[in-house]
């Protein structure tokens, strides 16, 4: 789920170093596929699954728009996590943007169905994406926009050495406040991020004796 409970600010991650990256694989039983005739509405059930968006054909029309504009990338870069069932439960792309005024690949649309949460699903979707950045050729810049809300996969994003982008607004950004607004937003993002890796910690320590 996406944690409505803070303040939305909209914000970008930016990664340099793409050949520098962990490698997580999959637990048992699932699998990565790419997009597949339908894979549409399964995108949209995951979506409208962590409430990214208020009804489900919100998350469908979301697709048509970003990803149906050239079908032909949807297999090799729209994937998906599918369970032993076959049920697909988890989703991430490789797809193209132009926030900074030119076309540079991002990371784009993540999420992991509720259930599935919390076992290493988007983690293999993370380094099977930038396996994929580093085979197609692309260069050394991937960047991705998310939110305060999902500081839960900022921090997954940090541990892939995306770093927040502070800096100038970027040319297609509607912002006119970027530069308060974005200090704010990574403020509220660090102190979430600490507070989850304090207990972390403690939870350790605890079961440690
Ligand atoms: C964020 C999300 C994509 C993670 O998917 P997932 O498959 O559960 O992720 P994984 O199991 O691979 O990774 C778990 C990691 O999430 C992060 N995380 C989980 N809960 C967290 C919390 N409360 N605070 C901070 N980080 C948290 C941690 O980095 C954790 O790994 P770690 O404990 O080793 O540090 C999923 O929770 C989700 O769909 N959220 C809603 C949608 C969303 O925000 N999408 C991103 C849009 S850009």
């Amino acid at each position: 789920m996406l944690d409505k409970s803070i303040p939305f600010f909209p914000v970008l991650m930016v990664k340099r170093d793409t050949k520098n990256y962990p490698r997580f694989e999959l637990p048992v039983g699932y699998a990565i596929t790419g997009y597949r005739e339908g894979f549409e509405n399964r995108w949209a059930d995951i979506i409208y699954s962590v409430e990214h968006t208020d009804t489900w054909q919100q998350a469908r029309d979301i697709f048509e728009k970003e990803f149906m504009s050239v079908p032909e990338l949807l297999p090799g870069q729209c994937l998906f996590v599918l369970d032993g069932k076959g049920e697909a439960v988890a989703t991430a792309s490789l797809w193209h943007g132009d926030h900074f005024g030119e076309t540079h690949q991002r990371i784009h649309w993540v999420a992991t169905r509720p259930e599935h949460q919390g076992r290493g699903l988007v983690k293999a979707l993370m380094t099977r994406l930038l396996d994929l950045h580093n085979e197609l050729g692309y260069k050394d810049f991937i960047y991705l926009t998310t939110q305060t809300w999902s500081y839960k996969a900022i921090n997954i994003y940090s541990q892939f050495g995306f770093v927040p982008y502070i800096g100038e607004k970027p040319v297609n950004w509607k912002d006119e406040n970027f530069d308060k607004n974005n200090r704010l937003a990574w403020k509220l993002i660090d102190e979430k991020i600490s507070e989850y890796r304090q207990k972390k910690q403690e939870t350790k320590r605890l079961q440690n004796g």
